[in-house]
């Protein structure tokens, strides 16, 4: 198979650069929420574990290993947030996080707008004040 075949098969996940694109977005992201006025204060201080099951959750969003099923079970995102009051103020300031993270990355700016298009149907879904 050609170079350009295989490159027609990679999955949305390889095109983030997998694993390791995944984690450096993930990392790129958080500060960006904990620094946000909207979003900070929902936070635990510490992030580390939120970092990791959302590494795990994008793994397997963007079509990567289903790491945070196999660790944490059905992933019922919506329900995960009820317990925080998710606003739609809330749901454009992570998806604006978000933006500036892939951008910071370095990713490719199509990419860039793919991901956020499929972001942002479950961040409006996850609205619940
Ligand atoms: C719409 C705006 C959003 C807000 C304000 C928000 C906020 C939060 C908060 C406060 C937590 C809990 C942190 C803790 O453990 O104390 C959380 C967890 C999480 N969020 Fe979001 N979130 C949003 C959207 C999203 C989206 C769009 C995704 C992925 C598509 C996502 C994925 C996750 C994951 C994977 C967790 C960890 C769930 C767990 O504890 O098992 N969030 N989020």
């Amino acid at each position: 198979m050609s170079e350009e075949a295989k490159d027609h098969q990679k999955t949305f996940y390889e095109a983030l650069g997998g694993a390791e694109g995944i984690r450096r977005l993930v990392e790129s992201f958080y500060p960006k929420v904990q620094a946000h006025p909207l979003l900070g204060p929902l936070f635990p201080a510490d992030i580390t574990p939120v970092m990791d099951k959302q590494y795990m959750f994008l793994s397997q969003f963007f079509g990567g290993p289903a790491l945070f099923s196999e660790h944490h079970g059905h992933p019922m995102m919506r329900a995960r947030h009820l317990p925080f009051p998710i606003t739609e103020e809330r749901a454009k300031a992570w998806l604006g996080c978000m933006a500036q993270a892939l951008e910071e990355v370095g990713l490719e700016r199509s990419l860039q707008l793919a991901a956020l298009e499929r972001l942002k149907g479950p961040a409006y879904h996850f609205i619940n004040s």
